[in-house]
This record gives C-alpha cells, structure tokens and sequence, in this order.
C-alpha cells in the first residue's frame, strides 16, 4: 500500500484554519435577511394568545411567523403509529421548554433577535414532568423495542452465586455542544428550494424538505461541505430546516437562521436521562454466572426514542445467564436522540463499573477478570467473530501502561499529597456498513474527480475517501478531488455509527474496480496489447498506467489509451452493500482502555493524567486522522465522567445550565496524556477494506475506567456521573 496505512495531514486542514471552508451559516448571499426564534418559556400547556403587532412594527422587521400565520406544512412523516413528530408552529400546544413558538424574521440579525423580544405571549400552564427518577415505577417497554428472551436461566444461578454486585448507575441528560452551532441558509429561485444546512445525512434533509413543501427531492439541494462537529446532533433531521426554508419562501429572499449556544439546548436532541440496574455474579474464580441488566431512559411526549440497550450485557463477556430489560419514560422534554457511542458507552459505564466492583470483592484483579471472562465467540449467538483482537489491546496497553506495578489496596497509591488510581475497562463498538454510493471519474489527464453525499463531521473523511481513491486508482492524493456534502452527489447513508469509511469508502473501491475493467477492456481492443489476455484482478493502475501484477514491465499507458479512443474520461457510479458473508459471524470493534487519575484530598478535584488505549478496530487507513478520533473519544470520555451534566428544574421542566460557562466540557488544561495505540486486524469479512467503526470506540470505556480509578484512588464508588467534587467531599474524601 502506498497510501493507506500512511499518515496524511488533513486536505482541507488549510481551507479549515484560514477559515475558506464555509460552514452552513457562512455562505454570503445578496439581499439575506435573518430570522430569530423565539422559545416557549413554558414546558407544557398552551398558548393562549400571541401578540406580535409591536414586533412587526419594529426596524427592519419583514414578517414574524407563528403558529396563527404559518401555513399549515408538515404532511404526515415516515415513523410508527407511536412516533408523531414535532412539528414546529403548527399548533398552539406546548410539548417542552426552549420549544420555538415563533420566527422573527428582518433585515439584520440585530433587528430580528430585538423584534423577537417584542413578542407578548401568554400560556396556559400544566405541570410538566421531566425527572426521570420520580417516575421511574411508569416505565414501559415500547414496541419499537422489545428485550430479546432471557439467556439462560437467570434467577437460579443467580441466588445460590457467592460473588454478587447488585447497584444502580446514573447518568444525566447530556448535551453536544459543537463548536459551530446548528444553522442554515436558505434560498428559492424557481420553485427550486436550495439550502446550506448543518446536517449530518443530506439526502434525509432534502426528502423531508421535498415532502414538507410538496416538491420533488430533486427540486431541493442540500449542501453541507463543513460541520463543525455533531457528535449525533444534526443526525435527524432538526426543526430549524423547514422553519428557514418556509421563511425564505414567505419573505421572498434568502434567509439564515442559527441558533444561539442557549438555543442549543432545546434545540436538537440530547443524550438521554439514563438510570440502570446491573446485578452480576461469579463463582470463585470469577467467571460470570449471571447478568441482569436492567436500563430506562427518558423520551418525549411525542415520540418514542430508544437506542440498543441489549447488546452489552449479552455479548461482552461469557455469561450463560443473562437477561435484559429496556423501558422509557414518557417526559415533557425534547425527544432525545444519538450522542456519540449511544446505549454503548452508558452501558458499559454501568457493566464495567459492576465488574470493578466484583473484582475487589473476589480479589482478582479487573484487567484478569476481564480475561477470565473474555468471550472467544459471540455469547450470544455462538458464531465465530470475524476478527478480534482485544487480548491482544489489553496487554499491549497494560505493558505500555505499567498496569502490573498497580497496588491493589485502594488509597495505597500516591503523588505527594495526591491520591493515584487506576482504572480499566473495555470498549466496544460495531463494525457497521450502510449501503452507500460514490461517483468516481477517471480523466484522461490522469487526474480523478470522486464524489459522494457523505459528509465530513470531524474524522477526516474529505482525508480517508482522498486515500481510498488514491490508492485503488494508483494516483498521487493530490491529483484526486473528492467532493462530498450535497445531495446532487450520489446517495450515502448518515455520518454516524462510525460507518462511513466502510460504507463510503466501499463504493469508492468498488467503483474503482469498474472503472480498471472499462479501461482493460479498452486495451483488450487492441490484440496486440501486452494485456490482451490479462484478468481484471490481474491488473492494478498505477501512475497512469495500467500494468500486469505478475510482470510490472507489462503496461499501458492510460492517457495514450484514452487519447486513442478519443475519450475524455471514464466513470462509475458504484453502490456498495455489506456483504451476506458477514451474517455468519459476529463483527465488532474493540479496545482496552487503562485510566490514571490523581484525586485532591482536599479538594475533591480529580485529573485524569494518563490515558493508555488500545484499539482493534481493522485496517488504519490514516493513522494520524485515526488517532485523533481515538484522543477525541478519550477527552469526551474525560467530560463524560467529570464534568457534562444538563440540569433541570423540574419545576418548570426548564434547563438551567443552557451556557458553555455553565455546561462544562474538557478543555486543553484537562487532556494530558493520551496515547492511543492500534491493533491492525486483517478482516476480510467485514469490507472490502478491512476496516471498522473506530470514532465512537474510542469513548466507550473511559468514563467507566475513570470512574474505576477514582475508587482505586480514593475508596470511593460514585455512581452517578458526572463525578463532581462534592460527590467525593461529601462521601468524606478528605
Ligand atoms: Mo453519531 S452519535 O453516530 O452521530
């Protein structure tokens, strides 16, 4: 390989730090005008009167939307009689605090954000309920998902066992807060709707656009070249879009509307409020003889969200008995929706908490429980895993870590005056692929132009599909465009489930072998070409030629052929679909995650100071864009288990804590070191190119492990995230 495998900066790193790349909300248009949302100040009652006249007597003011005025949109959307989206101004009802009950919309940002102020509206109010904690006795499992049957037989392995864990795990709502808040801009020519969206899934976008405003998909373009980062935020489709569109289309000119940081908040979904149960037990030797697992999280009043809360449980560790439950609560909040590893990384907070917890009970240490435990095959389903090398990440990183120097005895360790743990946990992830498809054109100057309407949420995708194409085309990266984010390229699934390099990346290969066999039979056509007999997989291009694997002084040169036949160029539009093979094996991603935290005394404040990590996840197509997405995993974990929490009143269903000074995330101070390491897997069963989800991987165990190390560290088992200073103080650190 000549560039796979190799490190590659960016290819739209320059663009993105002289600030050329444009954003949804960046795009310049003669004649913008600009809307401001105003926000239900209730969580849920009605509107009983709306009073906009001032507002449209103020400055600028073009017209100001509600739900009095708004033509009656929104046809009825794809989802189960249990779903009924929101629908934004199409009623008076209140279904959640922050929800938009008004657009403003003038010539100047300034002028809409002053007349949405002007607004006068009065509610009547029921009392909302948003804890999810008081109601957790009402939760339900819904039909969209339903718990498989119980493995095995639970309650009698569990009762007689001599090692047991039975504890509950809290998480809170949490919010991505992407540096670039979600926006768009939007403008009609012809009945042809064009919008600059931050999206993650720009084909879902112009279907919902085309069937919101009764067109054809095609007579909608949705663009989306940069996302400042997503994380699972702009995966479904977001309210805003229709509400600029409509407004663009009202006002008769363009219109930008972007959320403020508060805005955010209500804005699109969350991760949910999630409360689990874990009870596990072993025998003597500690292997595991039973796992319950029992988890509710919260939805909406409107829709039933849920995410895949069975997997952990059945399928990380060897386990005859096992049961799950999965139910909602029926909140007056906004639906959730996927945040970064979602059900993963909270389920494996909770298992790998447990575990941490039995292995001081059995004293076994936890990195030797895990081994103990560790599932050679699919427990689930027995079937081979496709490739798995997980032993091999937990002692690459335990020896990198120095993890067999680590004293036992919680509180034994020190820093001076401060406390030392380590922690450990496992990470898991699936090895997703979407059906995708990509356009690859091969120019007879021996350049190549690829596109696909993927998107570029972070990773380095603009990067990878570049190195893809390269590689299977023989070209020089820099002699490759690959364009993406615009729903005229060809159809890809959502960036998200870390699938896009497996999903995209194959229909870029796939179309590259097309495109080798439309240029072999084109020299085939000449009989006297020292390829006349050759095979399509007896031939690779490279450099501009097209040459035999066995013998590489047998070419032809692909500008010469394509001269000859008076062809510009030629193309393939290939769409890629996993393959049925993979059906006969489990597939998976894993990784080792091994945790230092250095705990205050006195203070109570907890730095994680080194993080070891050791991923599986296949092929390592960019190593240095891999290992940032595994150190971003890592710092989100760091968030996850310290700082992010989203508080509410529960009085008034209100969020309190809507602001980056409130809302905290790890910054720069609090990452030191993290090191990530990869264990290639050669896996020919998953993709053409070997390669799995690696993005959301990286996350999946570190709040778990970190919260391990804290215990280490100090002798104390906090539960419930985020693992603030009073907790610790509280539980008499000191
Ligand atoms: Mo992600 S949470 O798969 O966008």
């Amino acid at each position: 390989m000549r560039y796979i495998g190799k490190e590659m900066r960016r290819v739209d790193g320059i663009a993105k730090v002289t600030g050329r790349a444009k954003y949804a909300a960046e795009f310049e248009l003669s004649n913008l005008a600009y809307g401001y949302l105003t926000l239900s100040e209730i969580a849920k009652g009605t509107i009983t009167s709306i009073d906009t006249s001032e507002a449209e007597r103020a400055p600028g003011v073009l017209q100001i939307f509600t739900h009095l005025n708004v033509p009656k949109l929104f046809p009825a959307l794809p989802g189960g009689p249990d779903n009924k989206e929101f629908r934004p101004l199409m009623s008076p009802k209140i279904v959640f605090n922050g929800q938009p009950i008004a657009v403003a919309v003038a010539n100047t940002f300034e002028q809409a954000r002053y007349a949405s102020q002007l607004i006068k509206v009065t509610y009547s109010q029921e009392k909302p309920v948003t804890d999810l904690r008081t109601a957790i006795d009402s939760a339900k499992e819904t039909n969209a998902q339903k718990s498989p049957p119980p493995r095995g037989r639970l309650a009698i392995a569990y009762a007689p066992a001599p090692f047991k864990v039975e504890q509950e795990y809290n998480i809170p709502v949490e919010h991505h807060n992407p540096i670039e808040p979600h926006g768009a801009t939007a403008f009609w020519k012809d009945g042809k709707l064009t919008i600059f969206d931050k999206s993650q899934n720009v084909y879902q976008v112009r279907d919902y656009l085309a069937q919101t405003f009764k067109i054809v998909p095609e007579d909608v373009n949705v663009i989306t070249l940069f996302v400042g980062g997503a994380f699972g935020s702009s995966l479904t489709v977001n309210y805003y879009p229709p509400l600029v569109a409509l407004a663009a289309r009202e006002v008769k000119r363009p219109v930008r509307l972007v959320y403020t940081r508060r805005q955010m908040f209500t804005g699109h979904g969350y991760r949910p409020d999630t409360w689990q149960k874990v009870a596990i037990a072993a025998d003597e030797d500690g292997k595991l003889t039973a796992i319950s697992h029992r988890a509710v999280i919260n939805t909406s009043t409107f829709e039933n969200y849920f995410e895949d809360y069975f997997k952990v449980a059945r399928t990380v560790y060897k386990c005859p008995n096992v049961e799950t439950l999965y139910q909602n609560v029926v909140t007056d909040l906004p639906t959730p929706v996927a945040m970064r590893a979602p059900a993963a990384v909270s389920n494996m907070f909770a298992l790998e908490c447990a575990l941490d917890e039995l292995s001081y009970q059995l004293k076994i240490d936890p990195l030797e429980l895990r081994l103990i435990n560790y599932a050679e095959t699919d427990p689930e389903t027995g079937k081979p895993f496709s490739s798995k090398a997980l032993r091999e990440c937990y002692s690459l990183a335990a020896e990198k870590f120095g993890w067999r120097n680590r004293n036992p005895e919680p509180r034994s360790m020190r820093d001076g005056d401060l406390l030392v743990g380590w922690g450990v946990a496992t990470g898991i992830w699936g090895a997703f692929q979407r059906p995708a498809s990509a356009k690859v054109v091969y120019k007879s100057d021996g350049t190549a132009h690829v596109t696909s309407s993927t998107t570029d949420i972070g990773p380095g995708t603009y990067t990878v599909m570049t190195i893809i194409a390269a590689e299977h085309l023989g070209l020089d990266p820099a002699k490759i465009k690959f364009e993406l984010g615009n729903s005229l390229y060809p159809k890809a699934p959502a960036q998200g489930g870390s699938w896009t390099t497996a999903s995209v990346g194959s229909a870029i290969y796939g179309a590259v072998q097309n495109i080798r066999k439309q240029l072999l039979d084109l020299a085939k056509k000449d009989a006297s070409s020292p390829l006349a007999t050759a095979d399509v997989d007896d031939v690779e291009m490279i450099d501009g030629v097209l040459r035999l694997k066995s013998d590489a002084s047998e070419t032809v040169d692909l500008s010469e052929l394509l001269r000859k036949f008076g062809i510009e160029e030629v193309e393939d539009t290939y769409q890629s679909n996993p393959s049925p093979e993979r059906e006969k094996y489990a597939i998976g991603a894993h990784s080792a995650q091994f945790v230092e935290v250095k705990v205050d005394p006195q203070l109570g404040t907890v730095h994680v100071t080194r993080v070891i990590e050791a991923s599986a996840c296949g092929k390592i197509m960019n190593p240095k864009t891999s290992h940032s997405q595994e150190i971003g995993g890592a710092i989100w974990g760091i968030g996850m288990a310290l700082m992010e929490g989203t508080e509410i009143d529960h009085r008034y269903g209100r969020i309190l804590n809507p602001t980056l000074a409130d809302y905290h995330v790890p910054v720069h101070a609090d990452a030191h070191q993290i090191e990530t390491i990869f264990v290639e897997e050669d896996d020919k069963i998953v993709n053409p190119l070997g390669v799995k989800g690696m993005g959301e991987l990286g996350l999946v165990g570190i709040p778990a492990a970190i919260a391990n190390a804290v215990f280490h560290a100090t002798g104390i088992r906090v539960r419930d995230l985020p693992i603030t200073p009073d907790k610790l103080l509280k539980r008499g650190l000191a």
